[in-house]
């Protein structure tokens, strides 16, 4: 018996690749501003909230500044980072992820959407998956940003299934920690290395089916914890 009874996707490095357009809007902006921002300062902008990245740069620029001039800061940013997500085709779905997921909904696991991001329904239109998943909590339900557990409860509560029956497929740091704070289990999209907290770690979504997560479950005694 599987322990498992709903799959919850972050959205952002999981299931499609924005990475690159929110480190090249963030860029523009870190240009405009004089600050040097590289793809390593990037890394740690994965997972947080908009705000939260605007006040990463600003803290390497060394600026100081009020509300009013963040607000127009993040919307500029959003701006050209709209410019990007609005061109994206379902080309841009990463390997895997639709097999996985439609998979998952003809063996009765529900899928959700687990993300920060604000963009999100308009990302999962453009690539032709907004009707795929049975919820979606994002950054337009949920205030309190990763690793604050609320998007994945919110996404468990939204297919009603209890949280320790829930398994989340994240990418961030942030995101593994948002899980286990949730308390369910992770697993991380990336390098183990990195993402050391969740329970296993896989490259991408094209790494896994349903057999592989039955074995996820026992190999990392979770499967025991009902
Ligand atoms: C997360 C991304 O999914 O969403 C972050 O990993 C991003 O990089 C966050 O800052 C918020 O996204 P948005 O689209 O609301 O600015
Ligand atoms: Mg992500």
């Amino acid at each position: 018996m599987m322990r498992t009874a709903a799959c919850i996707f972050d959205l952002d490095g999981v299931i499609v690749d924005t990475a690159r357009y929110h480190f090249l809007a963030w860029k523009k902006l870190a240009d405009q501003l004089g600050v040097h921002f590289t793809e390593e300062d990037n890394e740690r902008l994965k997972g947080v909230s908009r705000m939260a990245s605007l006040n990463i740069i600003l803290e390497l620029g060394d600026i100081k500044t009020d509300e009013i001039s963040k607000v127009r800061y993040a919307t500029l940013k959003n701006n050209w980072y709209v410019d990007f997500i609005n061109k994206m085709t379902p080309g841009e779905l990463l390997p895997g992820s639709i097999d996985f997921i439609m998979e998952l909904k003809k063996a009765k696991i529900r899928v959700a959407i687990g993300s920060a991001s604000k963009n999100t329904p308009l990302i999962l239109m453009r690539v032709g998956i907004l009707q795929l998943f049975d919820a979606v909590a994002d950054g337009n339900n949920v205030s309190k940003a990763k690793p604050n557990p609320d998007v994945f409860l919110k996404a468990a509560e939204m297919v009603n299934i209890k949280p320790q029956n829930c398994v989340v497929f994240e990418d961030a740091i942030a995101g593994v920690q948002a899980a286990l704070n949730a308390g369910m289990m992770c697993i991380g999209i990336g390098s183990p290395k990195i993402l050391t907290e969740a329970h296993f770690v896989v490259s991408g979504l094209k790494d896994m089916n349903l057999e592989k997560l039955l074995t996820i479950e026992k190999i990392s005694g979770y499967e025991k914890l009902l």
